[in-house]
């Protein structure tokens, strides 16, 4: 593992088209990526040079909170610098439309109910671990890691120090280990509002939101389970079956305004066919044109 230190850094990296079309083009409301696990930004110029094709002019800005494809080491610390990188941009200043692939997702998330500053508009996460995940994301150099990860994960995921090396330690939910969950101070619960306190201010960011977009794919292996994406979870004590949204507290008691906004038709949902770490291809473009395009293709005032 690399130290922690090393893999904290934030920086933006900015794709924008010569300013020569800026000029006769609507001013787009500005759209921010963050990608995911074991990814970098670079990942992300597909979805920037798209969305800049679709609407010349845009400004998008991905986040990068790990100089490596390794890392990516998730805490509340790596939501303040989110925070932070996103309020020092002048040109964001009015106001965002936000898109997160896979832990990305939660990271924007986090930085929406936390900060909010500059404030999200719309909120779109692709593939991304809403309930959480239960089962470690094998992903590109973590593989050799995997049976590791597995005994880390069952042994003690919830002890500080995996929460502080592990990135998907802040958002593993073990449906046999729930209290422990709900009871200590895990990133996902928090965020989630299922601790027994809950924070207002999570609530009133979500429903500031203009809409609240979520896709999960239909094939994903990475994701367990796949319908995370859509907040979907195991039920309490088995991974036999996956309850929906609708069906938990979260959603019941409105924790984080997801009914509300269901209720106010602000919350929006689709699935892909694309596998979970496709965020380039023509079916990622597929999906992305029918789904996330009439989202971002807002002007700001
Ligand atoms: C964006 O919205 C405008 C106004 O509704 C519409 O004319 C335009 O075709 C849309 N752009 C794309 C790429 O869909
Ligand atoms: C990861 O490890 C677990 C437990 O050892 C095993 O069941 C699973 O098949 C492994 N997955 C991959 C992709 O190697
Ligand atoms: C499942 O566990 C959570 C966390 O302890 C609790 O809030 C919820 O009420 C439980 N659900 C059921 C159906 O028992």
């Amino acid at each position: 593992m690399m130290s922690r230190a090393a893999l904290l850094v934030v920086f933006v990296v900015a794709f924008q088209w010569s300013s020569l079309l800026i000029d006769a083009s609507p001013q787009y409301t500005p759209l921010v990526l963050m990608h995911g696990i074991a990814d970098t930004s670079a990942r992300m110029a597909h979805i920037a040079a798209l969305a800049q094709q679709l609407l010349p002019g845009i400004y998008v800005t991905a986040l990068e909170v790990t100089g490596s494809s390794e890392g990516s080491v998730f805490t509340g610390s790596d939501v303040e610098l989110i925070c932070k990188a996103l309020a020092a941009d002048p040109k964001l200043a009015g106001g965002i439309n936000v898109l997160g692939t896979s832990q990305g997702g939660i990271l924007l998330r986090g930085y929406l109910e936390r900060c909010n500053n500059p404030p999200v508009k719309n909120f779109i996460s692709w593939v991304a671990p809403m309930m959480g995940v239960y089962g470690v994301p094998v992903v590109g150099h973590w593989e050799y890691l995997n049976a590791t990860l597995d005994d880390v994960a069952d042994c003690c995921i919830y002890e500080q120090w995996a929460q502080d090396l592990f990135s998907f330690a802040g958002y593993w939910r073990d449906p046999y280990a729930l209290s422990t969950y709900v009871q200590e101070k895990i990133f996902l619960s928090d965020i989630n509002n299922e601790r027994e306190e809950k924070n207002p201010v999570y609530k009133q960011n979500v429903l500031s939101l203009e809409n609240f977009i979520m896709g999960y794919s239909t094939i994903d292996s990475v994701l367990i389970p796949r319908e995370t994406g859509w907040f979907g979870v195991y039920a309490n004590n088995t991974i036999s079956s996956v309850v929906p949204l609708e069906e938990q507290p979260l959603y019941k008691y409105d924790y984080i305004g997801l009914r509300t906004l269901q209720e106010t038709g602000r919350l929006h949902r689709f699935s892909t066919t694309c596998v979970h770490n496709d965020y380039t291809s023509p079916c990622f473009d597929k999906y992305f044109i029918a789904n996330v395009l009439p989202f971002i293709n807002s002007t700001s005032t």
